[in-house]
């Protein structure tokens, strides 16, 4: 059976805020049971969306109320939309009425969406304290429950107040997995492919013989992109060169994303940005044609992508991917692979490679072709 501790390493001068990435089936049930500790604190609180309350968080609660004094259940209504500045508002205003203090710990129970709306809220409430991540979905699990980035989406874009936090211990129990609907297991399928390809060629390999997503199966790609993630978020961990290799795909898929309206699943759109931005990779020589078929002929076979090609408008994907806030200057810059689990480093060691934004609408003209 599947099991592995990864240590996400953050030793610096003055402090060390390491942590582990627990990630073993029934980790959950152990949790409840006792063999899993949690760090030290005067209470904990479960914050969770209301579909997961109903899954898992009820019975969480009422197994650590037997571990642990002072366990409360903070839920909000589950959905992006309460991605917000208001439910953050929301559960703050309720950990107060639990007189939640600064040695409180918060156990953020869910996917992406409790994971950063509780992380947010972690590390702003009384100016910041402990959190611990209970990933439930297969993104939540190999990327966004790692690394520390937070944050909620307001009027004017996703993500675009939040901060960067890092939990205390991360427990990812590939059995809730049983329960996730198809497409949210493509959301973090795109994500283990993206880890793939810019990091572990032998992961590659193993993804062309992916045929079925049980848990066994499933924990052991689940290891290899965490392994992945924290090695880069180790390295870099605030964004300023190397983990902007974990972008790869997503400055074309975002901008896809919200052209549809965000109608569009995230894993497909994801998929889409791949095959862009490997199109863009070989358009610019850094990938030789033998891995562009390598990698497209995966991407194309895993993707179930689902856009049609008339929705592609090159000049609206562009006018999005220049707003989105990783595009940081008026010229698109972009973490492109050279080959199979490696990405591209310019000569003075950056990960990112200015794209003109006449290549940009050739790769959506590309995927239209694919699509099509
Ligand atoms: N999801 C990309 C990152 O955490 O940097």
């Amino acid at each position: 059976m599947t099991a592995a501790r990864v240590r996400v390493s953050l030793r610096r001068e003055s402090e060390d805020r390491s942590y582990d990435i627990l990630i073993r089936r029934g980790a959950l049930e152990e949790l409840g049971a006792g063999n899993i500790s949690l760090p030290p604190g005067s209470s904990y609180s479960i914050v969770t969306d209301s579909n997961v309350a109903r899954l898992h968080g009820r019975r969480l609660k009422g197994a650590l109320s037997k571990q642990y004094h002072e366990v409360d259940l903070v839920v909000f209504p589950a959905g992006e939309a309460t991605k917000s500045l208001e439910t953050a508002s929301n559960v703050a205003t309720r950990l107060n009425e639990l007189s939640v203090d600064r040695n409180g710990v918060i156990l953020t129970l869910g996917g992406g969406v409790v994971g950063d709306l509780a992380g947010f809220v972690a590390s702003v409430y009384k100016r910041g304290i402990r959190y611990v991540q209970l990933p439930t979905t297969l993104l939540a699990m190999v990327d966004s429950s790692i690394g520390g980035k937070t944050g909620v989406d307001t009027p004017w874009g996703k993500n675009q107040l939040g901060t960067f936090h890092q939990p205390e211990l991360v427990i990812a129990d590939p059995d809730v997995l049983k329960t996730l609907p198809p497409q949210e297991m493509y959301n973090g399928l795109a994500e283990i492919v993206k880890c793939a390809i810019i990091a572990d060629p032998a992961m590659f390999v193993r993804l062309r013989d992916l045929t079925k997503f049980d848990a066994e199966t499933l924990s052991g790609f689940i290891v290899n992109a965490c392994r992945i993630k924290a090695r880069v978020v180790s390295t870099d961990e605030r964004e300023a060169n190397l983990r902007t290799v974990l972008n790869f795909g997503h400055t074309v898929g975002h901008a896809i994303e919200r052209s549809s309206d965000y109608q569009l699943a995230h894993g497909a759109c994801v998929f889409l940005g791949m095959l862009a931005e490997s199109w863009i990779a070989r358009h610019l020589g850094l990938l030789a044609e033998s891995d562009f078929k390598e990698i497209t002929e995966l991407l194309q076979r895993l993707s179930g992508a689902a856009a049609r090609p008339e929705s592609l408008n090159p000049d609206m994907l562009v006018a999005y991917a220049r707003a989105d806030k990783k595009a940081l200057s008026s010229t698109l810059r972009m973490s492109l692979p050279s080959k199979v689990g490696m990405m591209h480093s310019t000569r003075d060691g950056s990960f990112m490679v200015p794209v003109p934004q006449e290549t940009f609408r050739h790769s959506i003209q590309y995927l239209k072709d694919v699509l099509s």
